[in-house]
């Protein structure tokens, strides 16, 4: 029998694929021989020796101590792609919201319960007090082009953007085969200069924590949209703070809000729901599930 532990609530038609007879699921699970989680932070966590197999059904690795489990052979598995196209339809959303008030909107209508007769025209005084900007025609800079990357400069390209692109760690080249939608530029300053929207879609890595800073703002026409459905370590918040006052970032939508960027103006924050539809949960369950199967049956690795 194999030993799974699930450290979070996995999509049960993932875990089904785990035949009965040759596996125990649990969340609490002495010698398991894999663990399957979404975004516990496993950090703190005493490794089992029993453990070969860690697998994250979504794409992000950073609550894993990837090092410290390769040190001890144990094998760590992501799902990328898998909920790439909730977090791609999370994005836009965030995008149509910093375009126009639509949060502020929704909230105004609400004062008007009570009115009776007088909503519509109280309807037609309040309205220009939302009036917002259209996204069609707008420059959108797409940091990073992996799965979410192109998914999302696809579906703003198709919503008549202009769709421009860079990827610190891939060359134009390559990056011309993942969408044509795209116009790909070589340097970050180049990108950045033209941008009315820009979406940050790359992994939390050393290298990338706090990768829009003071110099990246610097860098931005006066007025930019953000959208952060990455990692919010990508953002350095207290420069993220300073271009806001400055007048230089004029909405930063996050779907990792915490305690700085909650006390700040001109920020929209989700909490962490870019994946959280029922198809990215079922497809990334589906896929960590198979992974640690065929790893722990037939000894293959993908994805780690
Ligand atoms: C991911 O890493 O795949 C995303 O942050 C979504 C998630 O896990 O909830």
């Amino acid at each position: 029998m194999f030993k799974i532990q699930t450290l979070n609530k996995i999509d049960p038609d993932g875990l089904k694929l785990f035949p009965l007879d040759q596996y125990e699921i649990a969340s609490e699970i002495p010698n398991p021989d894999a663990i399957v989680l979404r975004s516990f932070k496993m950090h703190d966590m005493e490794l089992p020796s029993s453990l070969k197999a860690v697998a994250r059904a979504g794409a992000g690795v950073n609550n894993i101590p990837v090092d410290k489990c390769t040190e001890k052979g144990i094998v760590v598995f992501n799902t990328p792609g898998a909920n790439a196209n909730g977090v791609k339809e999370a994005v836009i959303a965030g995008m149509l919201m910093a375009s126009r008030d639509y949060i502020g909107a929704v909230n105004w209508a609400k004062t008007l319960i009570g009115e009776g007769d007088n909503v519509g025209a109280l309807v037609e005084k309040g309205k220009n007090n939302f009036a917002g900007e259209e996204i069609k025609g707008k420059t959108l800079a797409v940091i990073g082009l992996g799965a979410i990357g192109v998914l999302v400069a696809n579906a703003a390209s198709a919503l008549r953007m202009k769709v421009i692109g860079y990827d610190p760690y891939m060359s134009v080249k390559h990056a011309l085969k993942l969408s044509r939608e795209v116009t790909w530029v070589e340097g970050i300053q180049v990108l950045l200069s033209q941008a009315d929207f820009v979406t940050i879609n790359v992994p939390l890595t050393p290298e990338t924590k706090g990768y829009l800073n003071k110099d990246k703002f610097a860098m931005m026409k006066d007025g930019v949209k953000i959208l952060n459905f990455a990692r919010g370590g990508l953002v350095n918040h207290a420069d993220l703070k300073e271009a806001i006052e400055a007048g230089k970032v004029a909405s930063y939508v996050t779907d990792f809000p915490d305690e700085d960027t909650l006390k700040m103006d001109k920020v929209i924050s989700i909490p962490h729901l870019g994946a959280s539809t029922k198809e990215s949960e079922t497809n990334c369950a589906i896929m960590a599930v198979e992974q640690v199967q065929d790893y722990l049956e037939n000894g293959n690795i993908k994805n780690s």
